[in-house]
């Protein structure tokens, strides 16, 4: 959704104009992201485990993240939405696409592009919980910790970043950017 009072002007700027600084490089992802399935195929060997994705932002990592496993695992992914307008969550979430599989007695994984006040984390976690899996941890790329309102414990994190609006990597702004290979700090300009 478009900012008020941006209406009747061009675009803010080039897109890449709207990138400030570069804060995570393409290369320092894919090696975090190799150690981080190093220790998730190390943990779950013999275990099956089932990624699930959460649309649209995990889409990458997930993707990256599977194909570093040595170990077999499935894949499923849910979309959700926030109730209420605003950049800021919720909370209060409604599923837009459920799990096609059933979790019940099995090893889940939630991987999230970016774990912000944790309230959405917190939602997924209750909800997927209720469906009695044998064990449900959580893989982050991104934790903006001074945002954190509700601590959930995330097993695999990628990162710790500060309180910066980021886009990239399957992060987004305005539904822009969510194809560069890296992570970068977006410039909020009016
Ligand atoms: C992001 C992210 C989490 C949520 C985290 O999704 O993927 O689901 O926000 O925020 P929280 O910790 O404050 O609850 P977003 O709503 O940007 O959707 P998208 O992945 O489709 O861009």
């Amino acid at each position: 959704m478009e900012e008020p009072g941006t209406g009747n002007r061009e675009p803010r700027s080039a897109p890449e104009g709207e990138i400030a600084e570069i804060l995570i490089s393409a290369e320092a992802i894919q090696a975090r992201v190799r150690e981080l399935a190093a220790a998730i195929s190390r943990d779950y060997a013999g275990k099956d485990p089932l990624l699930v994705g959460i649309l649209r932002g995990a889409a990458f990592f997930l993707a990256d993240l599977a194909r570093a496993l040595t170990i077999p695992a499935a894949i499923d992914f849910m979309a959700i939405s926030s109730y209420g307008a605003g950049s800021t969550t919720s909370g209060v979430v409604r599923i837009i696409k459920d799990l096609e599989e059933s979790i019940t007695n099995r090893h889940v994984i939630i991987v999230e592009d970016i774990v912000d006040t944790g309230l959405t984390l917190g939602y997924l976690l209750s909800l997927l919980r209720r469906r009695e899996p044998a064990s449900l941890e959580v893989c982050a790329l991104l934790d903006k910790v001074p945002r954190r309102i509700e601590h959930h414990r995330i097993a695999y994190c990628g990162f710790q970043i500060p309180d910066k609006f980021v886009v990239g990597y399957g992060l987004d702004y305005h539904q822009r950017h969510r194809t560069l290979p890296y992570v970068a700090v977006v410039r909020l300009s009016a």
